[in-house]
């Protein structure tokens, strides 16, 4: 027989169950394939937790088994992000969502159709009325997905603890290597810079030619040629968990990438508009690459360390 204290558990529970947090209902509405047009893909069928919110996959398949355009990139350490997406076509990430939610090959759904099937959910309105005490609009699913993404925020690494003077911090090679990533030798610190290794700027490290890298970047908004080619600098936080890199997932492995930036003209020769800081070859020594590499791998948080392997 249940107690009265366990029947008020039960009360509470059922209770604490509708009341969400805002993070709590943008997490559940973030896993949920309710917000594609035939209810198969969610936001995670892209970004997954395992690899900090990135795929694994050069491209993610949407509805209908569709393949988009561009790699998946994470979707941690968003909040410092003064624009989304590889060209900068969003400002907000309230903004940011509808993007993929109207994207044919991405979830496809009608706004008007969505807005029908959230407000007949037997759980989402009662949510939403909880915390926004009005009627349901969709702003509030913008409102509370983008205060999830917000909370997916990482510093627990070895190179935040080195910085600290904690431990375990960094190994030598790994110094060596963070020495070279801020140097005037690798340059990897004129455009990824701390506290999340972006500049938050839009560059050209030469994967685009027109020809075959076609994919013309930040131009496609602007519609201005001295934008051929540039790309929002991806933040670095958990970059080993993101592999395949850059906006093409063309480059599979941090090994593959640092062989790019030693010489990227002996990989696309042809490039457009290749920023001057990448103009001639780095010379890095085999050891110095695997220190860079090493050092990449500093950035790790440690959520992801217990799923290694
Ligand atoms: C079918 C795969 C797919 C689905 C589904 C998807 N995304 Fe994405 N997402 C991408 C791709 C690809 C990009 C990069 C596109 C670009 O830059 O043009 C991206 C970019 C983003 C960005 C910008 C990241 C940055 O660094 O600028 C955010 C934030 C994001 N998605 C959140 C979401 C949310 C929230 C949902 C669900 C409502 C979602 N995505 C659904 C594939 C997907
Ligand atoms: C001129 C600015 C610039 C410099 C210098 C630079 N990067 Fe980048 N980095 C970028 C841009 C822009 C991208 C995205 C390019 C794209 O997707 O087409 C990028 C992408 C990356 C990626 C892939 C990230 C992902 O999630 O796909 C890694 C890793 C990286 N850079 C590391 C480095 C390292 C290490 C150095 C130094 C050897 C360096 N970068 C130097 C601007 C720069």
């Amino acid at each position: 027989m249940l107690s009265t204290f366990g029947l008020i558990i039960l009360f509470l529970g059922a209770f604490t169950e509708t009341k969400l947090s805002m993070e709590q209902l943008g997490e559940k509405l973030f896993f949920d394939p309710i917000l594609s047009r035939d209810s198969t893909i969610s936001c995670a069928s892209c970004h997954k937790p395992e690899f900090a919110f990135a795929d694994n996959r050069p491209f993610s398949k949407g509805i209908n088994g569709q393949l988009g355009k561009r790699n998946s990139p994470s979707v941690m350490n968003m909040s410092a992000r003064p624009y989304f997406f590889y060209d900068g076509r969003a400002q907000t990430l309230e903004d940011q969502v509808l993007h993929p939610i109207q994207d044919p090959v991405e979830m496809g759904s009608n706004l008007s159709e969505l807005y029908v099937k959230l407000k007949r959910h037997d759980l989402y309105p009662k949510a939403f009325y909880a915390l926004f005490n009005d009627t349901f609009q969709l702003t509030q699913m913008q409102i509370a997905l983008a205060a999830f993404m917000r909370t997916l925020e990482t510093d627990d690494t070895d190179n935040d603890r080195w910085l600290m003077d904690e431990s375990p911090g960094l190994s030598p090679l790994q110094i060596e290597g963070r020495n070279l990533f801020f140097s005037a030798r690798a340059k990897c610190s004129e455009c990824h810079f701390t506290p999340d290794f972006t500049d938050d700027a839009f560059k050209n490290i030469g994967l685009y030619d027109g020809k075959d890298y076609r994919d013309s970047g930040r131009a496609k908004i602007t519609k201005n040629p001295k934008d051929l080619g540039l790309f929002k600098t991806p933040g670095l936080r958990n970059v080993a968990m993101t592999a395949p890199y850059m906006h093409d997932g063309s480059i599979k492995t941090l090994e593959k990438v640092i062989d790019y930036y030693n010489d990227p003209h002996k990989v696309i020769p042809h490039a457009i508009n290749r920023d001057t800081l990448l103009s001639k070859p780095l010379g890095l020594t085999n050891k110095e690459k695997k220190s860079l590499v090493a050092f990449l791998h500093s950035l790790t948080d440690d959520q992801f360390k217990k799923n290694k392997n």
